[in-house]
């Protein structure tokens, strides 16, 4: 695996994300510990991207179990359907929320986060872990966060 990460200070979110990418795939190419890449994607999008909290949820025994995150402390369980990490478990899909506020049930791990994406990855049509984005500005994510998101959901895939 490569020792640096190199980091785009371009202000284009796109740019910064293509930069990271094939470093992501790189860093978790010949690790086979799913621990040990969680870690790494979680540093790389936390060092790339300046992100306020990132971190992965996974299945466990039918709730989410808090895995290897980046940035303040945060809750350990939560339930099917329950806040935005459940509710992206329960409906397969990428839930991005402008306002933590206006979202029904939202579990607040810290009073500091304003926004939030939430993206599974799958096994065999499964949810087997989400990963979770918070800022602590509100309105932060759009449509690129969650192509290139998604893209490192498919990435983690092959070695969840
Ligand atoms: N806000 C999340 C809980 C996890 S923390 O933000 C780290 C939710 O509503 O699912």
């Amino acid at each position: 695996m490569a020792e640096n990460l190199v980091v785009s200070f371009s202000t284009d979110k796109k740019e910064r994300y293509e930069v990271l990418l094939p470093q992501i795939e790189a860093l978790v190419a010949d690790e086979k510990d799913a621990v040990a890449n969680m870690s790494n994607v979680v540093a790389a999008l936390r060092q790339a991207m300046g992100f306020f909290w990132v971190g992965f949820y996974v299945v466990k025994e039918n709730q989410l179990v808090l895995g290897p995150f980046q940035g303040p402390i945060a809750c350990t369980r939560i339930n099917f359907g329950k806040g935005v990490c459940g509710t992206s478990w329960k409906e397969k899909r990428t839930v991005l929320v402008p306002d933590v506020e206006l979202f029904p049930g939202h579990i607040a791990c810290s009073s500091d986060s304003k926004s939030e994406i939430v993206l599974p990855a799958f096994k065999e049509g499964e949810v087997t872990l989400v990963l979770d984005v918070d800022s602590d500005k509100l309105n932060d994510f759009d449509e690129t966060d969650a192509v290139y998101l998604e893209k490192v959901m498919r990435v983690v895939e092959k070695f969840i």
